[in-house]
């Protein structure tokens, strides 16, 4: 009896795989062109990949130019490739934001992003909100209202509120401890920084108004 059922798991994994390599193989659109890198595996033209290829984008106002593997994440190409720490690597799937960094203005998980996913477009990380060593306004209200303890998640948290008050420039006031709370749901703190955190960003957001 058991081999019986050990065949037929086989088979049905021999089957799964065979669907897989169809499935693989059907993804060029008819008809597509395909080149052979080195590795032997066909590309449809425009894709890249696997071996690493060429990057190019703005990192805290700096054009980088890099060569990554496509599977890269973002995450790992700051933190590996760039040596750029800030964005944190806790859960590295998309639970804790901890990774924050603005792509073109707009907060995101770096670790759910593909390095390439920005070329051309302009990263932001915490490291690039400091400058000539002076901190910003929400980097002060930060340490003044103790939003920080371990630190782990405080680049995202900042990452996030930034995001915040760049939204809300433009008009004038001051932003509500409600919209803080909105801004950074998806950054979890097991510090339990966020009243700390809150009151830091609408401070910062007064003194703007
Ligand atoms: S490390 Fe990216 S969301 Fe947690
Ligand atoms: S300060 Fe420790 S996790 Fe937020």
């Amino acid at each position: 009896m058991a081999d019986r059922y050990a065949l037929t798991r086989r088979g049905l994994f021999r089957g799964i795989g065979s669907a897989t390599v169809v499935a693989g193989c059907t993804k060029a659109p008819p008809g597509a062109k395909t080149t052979t890198p080195s590795t032997g595996a066909a590309l449809v033209p425009g894709e890249i990949g696997p071996a690493p290829s060429r990057l190019s984008f703005e990192l805290n106002g700096a054009a980088v130019n890099v060569d990554v593997e496509p599977r890269t994440t973002l995450l790992d190409a700051l933190r590996i490739d760039l040596d750029t720490t800030g964005p944190k690597k806790v859960c590295d799937r998309g639970a804790c934001s901890a990774c924050t960094v603005l792509v073109d203005g707009v907060q995101r998980n770096s670790c759910m992003m593909l390095a390439h996913d920005v070329e051309g477009r302009k990263v932001t990380t915490v490291e690039g909100l400091a400058k000539d060593g002076h901190l910003t306004v929400l980097q002060k209200k930060f340490v003044e209202h103790d939003a920080q303890q371990c630190g782990f998640c405080t680049s995202g948290m900042l990452m996030s509120c930034v995001a915040l008050l760049q939204r809300t420039a433009g008009r004038g006031s001051a932003v509500s401890a409600h919209e803080v709370n909105e801004a950074i749901k998806g950054n979890l703190c097991r510090c339990g920084t966020y009243p700390h955190v809150v009151a830091a960003v609408v401070a910062a957001s007064k003194e703007r108004a």
